[in-house]
């Protein structure tokens, strides 16, 4: 029978450690809201002692969460006990999480005591917590690189003392799969009361093993496993969560393991901790990056057109991803280039393949990644009306009066005919100048990204400007390289216009 592997997030503890500025209490609610979602066993809500703000979130996190046990961390002194369980004091059950170093480096260096001193010292504040709740976790900090022989005793020590969790971290990320498998089993091998407690396990990334070395230890006995989602916590961050729950559901056979995670959530909550957190997640980050479901080689694009699984082990509907759509790009082949037409509603008679092909590769060389309007265009407008741009800048003037007050000028041809605005704006240049376009162009579009970067060029700097607009429900893309933020933010806003109106036209065209 499958056993269960108990979750427990530690994104708002070990995650919010490492961001650069601490969250707010509305944003830690927010995430605390989108985990108990998913159905997380365990969420730890912060380290009330380390600050106001801290405990008020662990307050207003308990007062918002209806399935998840809450749990606060608090180091093995009684005035950080104390005010862990007064945070958490609203609820009925909630877990109070000790931690104290167990490796010889920190029982020296770091806490300059022996290893005798820190079992009373464990076993005193487990007497305090026990004050307060039944549910208490002990993390013996620095487990990877505490001697065996003494992380046994102590383990012993603390179930003998009523410890109904018992976490072993791999605090520093230092240890190989095989290795701290060998540490979980040597722990069911020769602790004598190993089963009145659960074994947990918090894996580091810092050699990019927190998953692999999770995975092997839940195979030696362990049943929880901490980490966060998108993997962020101090350093080289912790477990992916998303992907220890999925390897769990993706290799159910062979691990014989289940979690009771709604994974269809777990998209949606990566985006929310990402946006809330500002860390954008790296394309090619297993489960959530954008590419572990999109395909680009033409290869694999036939390949998922005849039978996803070829190149699919997970489907993207598993993770609350609703369409995936192909990276089309210069190779892509055209069996990718059909589908996609397919999928936007066009059927081989409507278009010549073989020409649109020729077309999508030539433009898919100059500018990367092809959209479906590119797609569209190429099919059915007339070569001279995608070189005949529609909207044409004419003259910009930025006139300065004090700082906060800008006036502008703008000329745009539109068609054949001038088109003048002036526009007086607190909100800055480029602001003033994307709302002067909607004006002239009365497309209002609206904004979804705009984002500006700086590069590099020999001696020169230049800027690229991102940008993502929606129109009627479609999205726009566009990036531009130029010489300054004016120069290249207008240039990009006026491509974008041109597509919309290429793509209008070809809606009177197409009759769609
Ligand atoms: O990495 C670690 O050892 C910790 C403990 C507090 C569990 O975060
Ligand atoms: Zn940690």
């Amino acid at each position: 029978m499958k056993e269960k592997i108990i979750i427990f997030d530690t994104t708002l503890r070990d995650g919010e450690q490492s961001l650069q500025s601490s969250l707010k209490t509305k944003d830690k609610v927010k995430i605390a809201i989108a985990l108990d979602k998913m159905n997380i066993d365990i969420i730890e809500a912060g380290f009330p002692i380390s600050s106001p703000g801290d405990f008020k979130s662990v307050q207003e996190i308990c007062k918002n969460i209806k399935n998840s046990k809450i749990c606060s961390l608090a180091r093995c002194l009684e005035k950080d006990i104390k005010i862990a369980a007064k945070a958490m004091s609203k609820l009925e059950n909630f877990r109070i999480h000790l931690f104290l170093g167990t490796s010889k480096l920190h029982i020296e260096s770091k806490l300059k005591k022996n290893f005798k001193e820190i079992q009373n010292m464990a076993i005193n504040s487990i007497k305090i917590a026990k004050k307060y709740t039944n549910d208490i976790e002990f993390s013996c900090e620095d487990a990877g690189r505490t001697n065996i022989n003494e992380l046994c005793q102590m383990v012993e020590i603390l179930i003998k003392h009523g410890v109904k969790t018992i976490n072993i971290p791999d605090t520093v990320g230092y240890t190989l799969p095989n290795e701290f498998k060998k540490i979980i089993s040597t722990l069911y091998k020769r602790v004598s009361n190993i089963d009145k407690a659960i074994i947990s396990v918090h894996c580091h990334n810092d050699l990019g093993m927190a998953v692999g070395n999770s995975i092997s230890a839940i195979q030696a006995g362990a049943r929880q496993i901490e980490g966060t989602i998108t993997g962020i916590g101090e350093r080289a961050g912790n477990a992916a969560l998303e992907e220890i729950i999925m390897a769990i559901k993706t290799r159910k056979k062979l691990l014989n393991f289940y979690t009771n995670i709604k994974h269809k959530k777990i998209y949606n909550t990566s985006k929310t901790i990402s946006k809330i957190c500002k860390l954008s997640i790296p394309i090619n980050k297993p489960i959530i990056g954008i590419n572990s479901f999109s395909h680009s080689s033409g290869i694999h694009q036939d390949g998922i057109i005849k039978n996803r699984k070829n190149y699919e082990i997970i489907s993207p509907k598993d993770i609350g991803l609703k369409k995936i759509k192909f990276n089309l790009t210069s190779r892509s082949g055209r069996a990718a280039v059909k589908y996609r037409m397919k999928e936007m509603g066009y059927s081989k008679k409507n278009y010549n393949l073989n020409k649109l092909y020729k077309k999508f590769l030539k433009l898919a060389d100059k500018k990367g990644q092809i959209f479906d309007y590119d797609l569209e265009s190429l099919a059915f407008i007339k070569k001279k009306y995608i070189k005949k741009k529609y909207f044409k800048l004419k003259k910009l003037k930025i006139y300065y009066k004090i700082p906060g007050k800008t006036k502008i000028l703008l000329k745009i041809l539109c068609g054949n005919k001038i088109k003048k605005i002036n526009i007086k704006t607190k909100n800055g240049q480029i602001n003033g100048i994307y709302t002067a376009l909607n004006k002239i162009t009365k497309l209002n579009i609206i904004l979804k990204k705009f984002k500006i970067k700086y590069k590099q060029k020999n001696k020169n700097i230049f800027c690229q400007v991102n940008i993502i607009v929606q129109y009627k429900n479609k999205n726009f893309y566009e990036t531009k390289l130029d010489i300054d933020i004016i120069n290249t933010s207008i240039k990009a806003i006026i491509n974008i216009f041109n597509n919309i109106w290429i793509s209008k036209k070809l809606k009177k065209i197409n009759k769609i």
